[in-house]
């Protein structure tokens, strides 16, 4: 692919989904995008409510309202970006949730809801939007996984199984959307300080930090820059991988 025109801008002209926009990591991914130069839509449940226009404010870019598990949720994109852009060019899948039990309490409910949000719809999302004719070649799709899909956590049987779940879903996608010229990564964050991370116990919050190689817990940013380079046309030739951020397998 060609060089940028704009070192300072690699992103000038694209347009960029980011879903779970509204805080933590998925509000850092908008301003990173958008300094970069594209054009966020920033996606967020409608009970994100302000947060999510802030975001969207902040970084000139479009609020979204929208549950990634809804039905016509991919619909839903397809038609604002054809209506109002000529199509998306970066798509990040980054809304997810927790429902942490032990697995012996570790109800259907939990199950069912964490891998809706977390596995199915950044899926679905990718096959509804390539089904409209949405996703414009020489894209990118950038899917944000965890440590806990590589190496497992307690407590967290059926989120650590989306999240390597989505890895299966990086290394099926990339063969089928090579074929349009777009690519498909991975990030694996560890511990990231974040509201989702606040809400862990002090004890395991400590032994998170402690899993970084490098003994610190991760910023938002460092998991939004890593997604940049993927998105960009420095990493035109990427696909298929799956990237550590702040993390190591000690578990
Ligand atoms: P967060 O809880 O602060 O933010 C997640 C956002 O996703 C929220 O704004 C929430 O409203 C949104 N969301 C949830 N369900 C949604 C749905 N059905 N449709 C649309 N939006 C929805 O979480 P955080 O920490 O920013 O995490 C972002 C991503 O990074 C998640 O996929 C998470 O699993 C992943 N991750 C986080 C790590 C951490 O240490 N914080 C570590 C590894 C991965």
């Amino acid at each position: 692919a060609a060089a940028p025109a704009d070192w300072d801008k690699p992103l000038a002209g694209k347009v960029a989904l980011v879903t779970g926009a509204a805080r933590g990591i998925g509000a850092t991914i908008a301003e990173v995008l958008s300094r970069d130069g594209a054009h966020v839509i920033a996606a967020d449940i409608p009970a994100a409510g302000e947060a999510l226009s802030e975001v969207a404010n902040k970084v000139g870019g479009t609020a979204l309202p929208l549950d990634v598990t809804a039905p016509d949720a991919g619909a839903k994109i397809a038609e604002l970006v054809k209506s109002r852009h000529s199509g998306l060019d970066i798509v990040v899948n980054n809304a997810g949730i927790t429902r942490d039990k032990l697995l012996a309490n570790m109800d259907e409910g939990k199950w069912n809801s964490v891998m809706a949000v977390n596995l199915k719809a950044p899926k679905q999302l990718v096959d509804d939007l390539l089904a409209a004719g949405a996703l414009n070649e020489g894209g990118s799709v950038v899917d944000v996984s965890s440590i806990a899909g590589i190496a497992g956590n307690r407590g967290q049987t059926n989120y650590g199984a989306t999240k390597a779940g989505v890895i299966g879903i990086v290394d099926a996608y990339t063969p089928v959307l090579a074929k349009k010229n777009i690519t498909i990564n991975a990030v694996a964050p560890g511990f990231i300080e974040t509201a989702m991370t606040a809400a862990i116990p002090l004890a395991t919050r400590q032994a998170g930090r402690l899993m970084n190689s490098l003994q610190q817990g991760g910023q938002t940013v460092d998991v939004a820059e890593t997604i940049a380079y993927f998105a960009a046309p420095a990493s035109a030739a990427v696909t298929g991988n799956v990237v550590r951020v702040c993390g190591q397998s000690l578990l």
